[in-house]
């Protein structure tokens, strides 16, 4: 297998991750950030992300000599035949993605450029973005050269695995010989390829992410329903999942999607759609569902407490989902506001979140605890917010014991129902019969 030189531009959780897969293939990868500060730590083998297997699979292709950091981005793109896009596109006020970092990149990397390169954009971008791409990559450079939209499809939390073992390549592109090499360069993946025209292929980041919010969403409001008729949306997702067009993975209910994804893309999307006068009311319906999905929890506290003034609640889980520090867009801070605003005392745990949760949560009524049980300690609700694998291995009992009146609102459903009240708990769940 040829060994590319490959420059990765952004070392944020794409690009870090992008980089150190590359690198394990066997390629030479240079992940290039601006942040010197960062770039430093990396250098002394410290990851800033949290990220399972990412620290190990860093340190190895470090000390073998196959991954690299640095802050210029010039050496680096100068030395590559694959330069890859990985820089942020949060978004503006109105929802468009900013493409601030995107173009400032092409433009370094045109200035660089020395010979035939291909240059792909691994940043969730709007439909369009490669085109424009190509205009700021000419305007310094007149020789040949091709971008691809070659869109990032990994999770948060089995980043490592997912870009390893991915369920499909797309690859953007009306260039036979990038395409061509880009197929042997994701070949030792044994992925399914789907090669298409870039539009398409930055369309498709979309629409998966769209989809996928929009089959969340859909679980959650027959998981709603349920509750009303009596019917228990565990099983109902199970029976459903077994029909081969719809599947099972993400049916499960609970209390909304969040993330730096999910809200960014389907708002983006939405947006797109507004510019060329198209309404896409479906996933806007999906946006505002979600949005008021996450203070069930809040109305269920209500419902068995009455008034939430100076009630002491315990949280368990403050990250948008298990296995990763990250509280963007996560449900529990919507939760924390409406519950600080009503006056209850909160006891917050988490795993690996609670320091970043701290950053954007800090309420004189937030009591941060060192562990679930202390959080669950003489509260008068306890309520679980991500389903952190650990939590479902304390025992049922030791949570009734530490509460002072068992309440257990299970916003994720990570609990058997029968089990809990066998244990003495007064348990609520999401769309199932208690
Ligand atoms: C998501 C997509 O799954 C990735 O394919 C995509 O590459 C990524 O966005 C991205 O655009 O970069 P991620 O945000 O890491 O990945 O998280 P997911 O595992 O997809 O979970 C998103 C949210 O959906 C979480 O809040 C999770 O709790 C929620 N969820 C997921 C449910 O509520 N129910 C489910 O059944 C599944």
């Amino acid at each position: 297998m040829p060994v590319r030189d490959m420059a990765i531009i952004g070392a944020g959780y794409v690009g870090l991750v992008a980089g150190a897969c590359y690198a394990e293939l066997g390629n030479r990868v240079v992940c290039v950030d601006s942040d010197e500060e960062k770039i430093a730590r990396l250098r002394r083998g410290e990851v800033p992300i949290y990220e399972p297997d990412l620290p190990q699979l860093i340190a190895r292709n470090a000390e073998a000599g196959r991954l690299a950091f640095a802050a210029a981005a010039g050496p680096a793109v100068e030395k590559a035949d694959i330069v890859v896009i990985a820089v942020g596109t949060p978004p503006l006020p109105s929802g468009e993605a900013d493409l601030r970092s995107i173009e400032k990149t092409a433009r370094e990397i045109g200035a660089s450029m020395n010979g035939y390169k291909i240059v792909c954009i691994k940043s969730t971008v709007p439909v369009g973005t490669a085109e424009k791409v190509e205009r700021w990559i000419a305007e310094r450079y007149a020789g040949g050269f091709d971008v691809v939209s070659l869109p990032e499809f990994l999770r948060e939390g089995s980043a490592v695995a997912d870009a390893l073992r991915p369920d499909r390549i797309v690859i953007g592109t009306s260039s036979e010989r990038a395409a061509a090499e880009l197929a042997a360069l994701h070949e030792p993946l044994a992925a399914p390829l789907c090669v298409t025209d870039a539009r398409s292929a930055e369309m498709t980041k979309y629409a998966s992410n769209a989809f996928l919010a929009t089959k969340i969403t859909f679980i959650n409001e027959i998981a709603n329903l349920c509750e009303k008729v009596g019917a228990d949306v565990a099983e109902v997702a199970r029976g459903m999942g077994l029909d081969r067009r719809i599947g099972s993975s993400f049916l499960r209910a609970g209390i909304g999607y969040g993330g730096s994804c999910f809200p960014k893309d389907t708002n983006a999307l939405v947006q797109l759609a507004g510019s060329v006068e198209y309404d896409f009311r479906l996933l806007k319906a999906v946006i505002e569902v979600n949005r008021e999905q996450r203070l069930v929890v809040v109305d269920k506290l209500q419902n068995a407490l009455g008034s939430l003034r100076g009630r002491r609640i315990g949280i368990w889980g403050l990250s948008f989902k298990p296995n990763t520090d990250d509280v963007r867009e996560a449900p529990a801070l919507a939760i924390a506001e409406r519950l600080a605003e009503l006056g209850a005392e909160l006891r917050l745990y988490d795993p690996a979140a609670q320091r970043r949760f701290r950053e954007v949560f800090d309420h004189p009524f937030a009591v941060w605890c060192e562990s679930a049980l202390e959080a669950a300690r003489g509260s008068d609700a306890l309520c679980l917010l991500t389903e952190w694998p650990a939590f479902a291995d304390i025992p049922l009992a030791e949570i009734r014991a530490a509460l002072d009146r068992p309440l257990l609102i299970d916003g994720r459903n990570l609990f058997d129902p029968r089990e809990a009240r066998l244990a003495g708990l007064e348990y609520v769940p999401v769309g199932r019969p208690v």
